[in-house]
């Protein structure tokens, strides 16, 4: 018993060191974490349990068949984050680069399944050099197993992506089917063709960080929602992101414990400039209405016209949505309605209440932009929140104007609380265009036409620059003050628990992708 028990302690022990001290020092030389280690730092303490450790690839040629590694390039198991269940995956570098195999595949898509059967997030860390060259269409194949299952149980279970080295590839698309993408900046790099073939193909010169480094995808391409300085920041930046969310689509989000206090915050009264012309910074609402320190911005560097990410009100998760006055005052533009329409989704998928902040001038405008599609980007927007079942709400603070009020989660597209400050304007356009439409008559033949432009701005302004006509129609369903903004929405967000609302029976709508 003594000899078989060895047997087993040896070959975990083997397991255990993947690739090797050497390769595992290049890891460590390269400033990342190997698989193992990165398992360590998520998951609670303790709470790691290995599926699969003596798992080895079934491949005989080019000499494989004398390679033989337990685990086969990944780790694959269970644990804990905050008590709560969780499964994952690493890809182990040190193991053949952390290529994919047949077998690795199976690894990972046996933990798929099993996280998808008893309702728990997965996260992958990827650290890969794609697909097991020597292994050929097979390799191709368990990819093809895995991306069905992203797509199988999106929606199902939260799925989250770190990429914490090379992900290059047809690989790219599993972490493009999942919620979340966390990318580790200097040592992670994401693109479907590297620089070698760009140079071939379209003659570009361009360095592997410029095409697909995690700066790149943060501001450029918008893949990833969040970037982090090393190994380390990104995990826990996962297990920040996993405490917000629910285990899956049954489910509700977590209620952390919570003594009901600062319930008025003076410091909202201040934010807004006398000017409408004038920009503020809206995550100063965000932060001032939220529970203290709780809010973590989504895709901060992309669509910055737009804010996304979560927070926390009486310690229950919400998602928020808010125009930007403070770049391109705060217009909706073809990046910033996809960004917001996938964030709406994400949280309409998992029961996350949404919070949305308003202060918005229109669509902006252009050959570019028409060229480009907002027409069809915008109804990306207005399809996600129209279809949005979960508790919403609004607090429109300044502008709110045409379409993009429709759009930014109004009463009409089935928002459960509408509020607006007294700065409000709520109005077809602001009141300078629309007195010189409606006005441009009367402005052209009067002796001092600039006059008569202010004399009739002022006159739209005072019946249209306000929340009051919207709130006669009851569009808004109340007007209130800056410091109680906060005490109104955890009263909203508290009747709204139990809201039940259902779409009418069908196999699955048609959001214009
Ligand atoms: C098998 C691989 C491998 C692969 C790396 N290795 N990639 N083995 N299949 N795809 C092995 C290397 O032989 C080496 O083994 C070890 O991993 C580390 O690799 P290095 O090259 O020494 O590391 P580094 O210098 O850091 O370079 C990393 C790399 C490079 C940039 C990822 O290895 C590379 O270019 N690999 C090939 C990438 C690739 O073309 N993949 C296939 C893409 S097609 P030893 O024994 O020396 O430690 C694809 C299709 C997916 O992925 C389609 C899905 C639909």
């Amino acid at each position: 018993m003594k000899d078989k028990q060895n047997i087993l302690r040896e070959k975990l022990i083997a397991s255990r060191l993947g690739g090797g001290q050497k390769r595992i020092d290049r890891q460590h030389e390269g400033g990342k974490l190997t698989a193992r280690e990165r398992i360590h730092v998520l998951l609670d303490p303790n709470s790691f349990e290995e599926i699969g450790a003596l798992v080895t690839h079934r491949t005989k040629d080019f000499g494989m068949g004398n390679q033989l590694i337990y685990g086969d390039g990944v780790v694959t198991g269970y644990g804990t984050i905050e008590g709560r269940p969780v499964y994952v995956f690493a890809q182990d570098f040190t193991v053949f680069g952390g290529s994919l195999s047949e077998t690795h595949a199976e690894k990972i898509c046996k933990i798929m399944d099993l996280a998808a059967k008893v309702g728990a997030p997965l996260i992958g860390l990827n650290d890969s050099g794609g697909a097991r060259i020597q292994e050929g269409v097979r390799s191709l194949g368990g990819y093809a197993d895995i991306f069905y299952r992203n797509v199988k149980f999106s929606g199902v279970i939260p799925q989250i992506s770190a990429i914490m080295g090379p992900c290059a590839g047809g690989a790219v698309y599993s972490p493009a089917m999942t919620d979340f993408t966390i990318m580790v900046e200097g040592s992670s790099y994401m693109f479907v063709t590297g620089p070698n073939v760009v140079k071939t193909v379209t003659n570009e010169e361009v360095t592997f960080e410029e095409l697909g480094g995690a700066h790149t995808h943060a501001s450029k391409s918008g893949v990833t929602h969040l970037t982090a300085g090393d190994d380390l920041e990104c995990l826990a930046q996962i297990r920040q992101l996993v405490s917000f969310i629910p285990q899956n689509c049954e489910e509700k989000t977590p209620q952390l414990p919570f003594d009901l206090q600062e319930e008025f915050r003076d410091q909202l009264e201040n934010i807004i400039p006398d000017s409408a012309h004038q920009p503020y910074d809206m995550k100063e609402v965000i932060q001032g209405v939220l529970d203290k320190e709780t809010f973590m911005e989504l895709h901060e560097e992309y669509a910055e016209n737009i804010i996304v990410g979560f927070g926390r009100l009486a310690g229950k998760s919400v998602g928020i949505v808010a125009n930007q006055p403070m770049s391109l005052a705060g217009v909706l533009d073809v990046n910033s309605a996809k960004k917001g329409a996938r964030f709406v989704r994400f949280c309409d998928c998992f029961n996350v209440s949404l919070l949305v902040f308003v202060d918005v001038p229109g669509f902006l405008p252009g050959t570019d932009q028409e060229w480009n599609g907002i027409i069809v980007h915008g109804a990306k927007l207005l399809y996600a929140f129209s279809e949005a079942t979960v508790p919403r709400v609004t607090v429109i603070t300044r502008k709110a104007y045409g379409g993009a009020y429709d759009v930014m989660n109004s009463k009409h597209i089935g928002a459960d609380f509408n509020f607006a400050w007294p700065s409000a304007e709520i109005a077809v356009m602001g009141a300078k265009g629309a007195s010189e439409i409606i006005f441009k008559k009367e402005i052209k033949e009067a002796d001092d036409p600039e006059a008569k432009l202010a004399q009739k701005e002022a006159e739209y302004a005072e019946k249209f620059a306000n929340p009051y006509s919207a709130a006669e129609r009851g569009f808004i369903d109340e007007v209130i003050f800056p410091r109680e903004t906060r005490r109104k929405l955890i009263r909203a967000f508290s009747v709204l628990e139990n809201k039940v609302d259902r779409l009418p029976r069908k196999k699955h709508g048609n959001i214009p992708l």
